[in-house]
């Protein structure tokens, strides 16, 4: 017997473009499959507004598979949702049930200025990237294996801090819009590797600088960009920034 799907009723957020005040919109999703993605469940929903004439929602994505970061979405106020370490393209409808409302918003901050409905411009990630998340020393060809000794403790340290996607979920969880696990993330996966080591100050001090120009606040703590990270990326990271920071301020 075929599965009898939910209906639900969606609080869409709609802004025609960045200057535009933009509100929430009601629309109803019908026999929506418990095995359907969430981006699947949108589609369907811009299929039956484009058969009536009406402007489809506008929203991120592209891998679908959680590897991209694009997909921003805040559901029900939870940035990526309510599961757990997926990002919005990997959340399923089978987390929500018949009759359910659901209210989704883009992600909320000074520095991700919404561009029509549920799409945001995260270029100040990029920004903080182009500051100085990469090393320049000429590595030469790919080196064998154990040429240059690294421990279990910091290669896998380093590769955890390498999992961040840049989907920008803890910006917009944190009460202070702080991109520090994101920044932290990407000076912790390069300060822990000999490969990194060179430029480690300047590096911690260029990116961080950068962050603060964007317009992010800064980290107090509150553990909400940890909580929503879908590739549970640790507070630590930022722990580690810091010490960074200040090390390469009191070296100069
Ligand atoms: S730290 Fe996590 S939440 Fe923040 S950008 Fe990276 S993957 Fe996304
Ligand atoms: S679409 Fe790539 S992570 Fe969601």
């Amino acid at each position: 017997m075929a599965a009898i799907g939910m209906n639900l009723k969606l609080y869409v957020w709609r802004q025609k473009s960045a200057t535009d005040k933009g509100k929430l919109e009601q629309y109803d999703a019908k026999n929506v499959s418990p095995d359907m993605s969430f981006l699947e469940m949108l589609d369907e929903v811009n299929e039956d507004l484009i058969k009536t004439g009406k402007e489809p929602i506008v929203f991120d994505h592209d891998c679908r598979e959680g590897i991209c970061g694009m997909c921003s979405q805040v559901i029900n106020g939870i940035p990526h949702g309510p599961d757990d370490q997926i990002t919005v393209c990997q959340l399923h409808m089978r987390k929500f049930k018949d009759g359910d409302s659901i209210f989704i918003e883009p992600w909320r901050s000074r520095a991700f200025p919404v561009l029509k409905d549920l799409q945001v411009d995260r270029g100040a990630l990029d920004r903080i990237m182009q500051a100085y998340g990469y090393t320049s020393a000429h590595t030469g060809g790919v080196p064998d294996g154990n040429a240059i000794p690294v421990s279990k403790v910091d290669a896998d340290a380093s590769m955890d801090a390498a999992a961040c996607i840049g989907c920008g979920a803890c910006v917009a969880a944190c009460p202070n819009a702080s991109a520090s696990l994101f920044t932290a993330a990407k000076i912790s996966h390069l300060a822990l590797l000999p490969q990194g080591a060179p430029e480690r100050a300047i590096r911690v001090r260029s990116m961080v600088d950068q962050m603060s120009e964007e317009g992010f606040g800064d980290c107090s703590n509150h553990a909400e960009c940890e909580a929503v990270c879908p590739k549970g990326i640790s507070i630590s990271s930022i722990a580690m920034m810091r010490r960074e920071y200040a090390k390469a301020l009191r070296h100069g």
